[in-house]
């Protein structure tokens, strides 16, 4: 597991570095949703961007894509400046909302999705199988989209951000709707991606997933609040668990608010 001895928001300690965030702000028309976040991820660990819902996790990583160029501030991927469209084939991304053809089947669907990343039919018809066992959807890849279920969608989702073995993945919300077992293969999948030396950023709303995850950034009205191995964002917060962590940092929030 990736030591950090660099627990501190918006650190500077770029060794290494994947994703390099420098005082972004964000906003959609006049409402700033990113205020000044910072961060920075290294090659080879999975870190969880945690905090509530509307806290801006998905405008974070739409600008960490480049979907959003930064309103101020600076994004960096690999050492260059996003919005890059060069680099995004070396990003597996999945978003929040599933963006699949719901007229073709999964094999089409992961096919497309292949071919659009220039990969060859011999590297499709190695890569498809594994990512589809990967995700548990083998014995669906013949069945149309339009039918699947939200979790089997997720799923085919993550299996298409996975499908040209890419150095970086971010993911917006990959285990929603995933059941336990499932979850647990994916996380021995991700691992072993990490171990490979690929770099992992997702988003979540579950405890179990932020648990496993090498570093932690909690986001709390569009700010980078607290950052580091899930133990050390326990202690910082004085709570027993995570999910206590979590709810302290939104009390503590409250009260800041109440005192401006
Ligand atoms: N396209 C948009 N136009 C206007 N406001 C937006 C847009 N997208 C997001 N917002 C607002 O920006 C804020 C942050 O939203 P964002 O989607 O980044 O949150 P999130 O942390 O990903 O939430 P969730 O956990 O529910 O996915 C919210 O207040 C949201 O209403
Ligand atoms: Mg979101």
């Amino acid at each position: 597991m990736p030591q950090s001895d660099n627990n501190r928001p918006g650190g500077d300690n770029t060794d290494d570095a994947v994703v390099s965030v420098s005082h972004v702000c964000q906003s959609y028309g006049k409402t700033e949703v990113l205020h000044d976040v910072s961060l920075t991820i290294r090659r080879g660990e999975i870190v969880a961007l945690i905090g509530p819902s509307g806290s801006g996790k998905t405008t974070l990583v739409s600008s960490i894509m480049g979907m959003l160029a930064p309103q101020s501030g600076a994004v960096q991927v690999l050492g260059e400046h996003m919005p890059n469209r060069r680099l995004l084939g070396g990003i597996g991304y999945m978003a929040q909302n599933d963006a699949l053809y719901t007229d073709l089947t999964a094999l089409e669907n992961l096919r497309f999705f292949g071919t659009v990343l220039s990969m060859s039919k011999q590297q499709l018809h190695a890569a498809i199988p594994q990512v589809a066992g990967v995700v548990g959807l083998a014995k669906d890849l013949h069945t149309k989209v339009g039918n699947f279920s939200g979790g089997m969608k997720r799923r085919l989702s993550l299996a298409i951000a996975m499908i040209s073995n890419p150095p970086i993945l971010i993911l917006d919300e990959p285990t929603v709707g995933i059941d336990p077992e499932l979850r647990r293969q994916i996380w021995t999948e991700l691992r072993r991606l990490t171990g490979e030396g690929k770099t992992i950023l997702l988003t979540t709303h579950v405890m179990e997933d932020a648990q496993q995850s090498d570093r932690l950034i909690m986001i709390r009205d569009g700010m980078n609040i607290a950052e580091g191995t899930p133990d050390a964002v326990v202690r910082q917060f004085s709570a027993p668990t995570l999910e206590d962590a979590f709810i302290a940092a939104g009390k503590g929030q409250d009260a800041h608010h109440s005192n401006r």
